[in-house]
């Protein structure tokens, strides 16, 4: 089955076709995403807490990241494979960048990387897609943008969204295929939907008026432990009858009955 590809994903906006996204981490999650047909799997660097249990994704590699991203891979047919870069892969050089995006398309089998960026990174991003590498720039409000309150904090406010927009337009004029938008607000991220020619896909905060919607899968369908005490996902939540089957599983072996079937391999 052939992926989708990026013609595909910027005729879905111009056919105001809605983008699915969803992160996936490993065979098979990317696996069952890619069966309820969701259109790109991000393989972000969220799953250095949702996968690898860090306490802070600064913390993931690129080595990991290629594996996560390699398992996604394998475990996918259709949907298009994106891989995150984690922190410092592509800060240092354009050369980092190259090389480090490389490596997602060359030993993962990527179709595209992402880079959480602002106009200060449009060469770099510049430089990748010159390298044949499809890059989807990840913008939005900065922390530091809350800070504060009143007559400052609309000015803070202001002026980012100014700089959100500068963002978007360089970015997209360095070549990114697709812009992922989070904590902005929802009418800012309609303008910029509105005004850009690529695909805008919403995060976190940024409304419903974007071309595609992204879900962070271990959030969206509430796979964590903690969903057994505080359920809090929209969808699911999946962590329950995860646990539920788990559960029944311990108890029976513990019971002495049988629990072998004929679909139990040796792994
Ligand atoms: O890493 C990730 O999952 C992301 C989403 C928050 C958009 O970048």
């Amino acid at each position: 089955m052939a992926r989708v590809t990026i013609p595909q994903i910027q005729q879905m906006k111009r056919d105001k076709q809605k983008i699915v996204v969803m992160t996936a981490y490993d065979y098979t999650m990317a696996s069952l995403l890619d069966r309820a047909n969701v259109d790109i799997l991000l393989v972000g660097d969220s799953g250095a807490r949702n996968l690898l249990g860090y306490d802070d994704s600064a913390f993931v590699t690129v080595e990991e990241m290629v594996v996560m991203t390699r398992s996604a891979v394998r475990g996918s047919q259709r949907a298009m494979v994106v891989g995150d870069m984690p922190f410092m892969s592509y800060q240092a050089s354009k050369e980092d960048a190259i090389r480090n995006a490389g490596r997602f398309i060359q030993e993962a089998g990527a179709q595209a990387v992402k880079l959480e960026v602002g106009l200060d990174y449009a060469e770099t991003v510049k430089a990748v897609v010159k390298a044949g590498i499809p890059v989807m720039a990840h913008i939005g409000l900065t922390p530091m943008a809350s800070i504060g309150s009143g007559d400052f904090r609309s000015q803070a406010e202001r002026v980012e969204h100014e700089r959100i927009w500068l963002d978007a337009r360089a970015l997209v004029a360095a070549g990114s295929f697709s812009l992922l938008i989070t904590g902005v607000p929802a009418a800012l991220a309609k303008q910029i939907t509105e005004e850009v020619s690529v695909p805008t896909i919403a995060g976190f905060g940024a409304g419903d008026d974007c071309d595609g919607v992204i879900g962070v899968t271990h959030r969206v369908l509430g796979f964590d432990a903690g969903e057994l005490d505080r359920p809090r996902a929209n969808y699911g939540p999946v962590a329950v009858p995860f646990y539920d089957a788990a559960k029944k599983f311990a108890e029976d072996v513990r019971a002495g009955k049988p629990v072998r079937s004929g679909r139990d391999q040796k792994d």
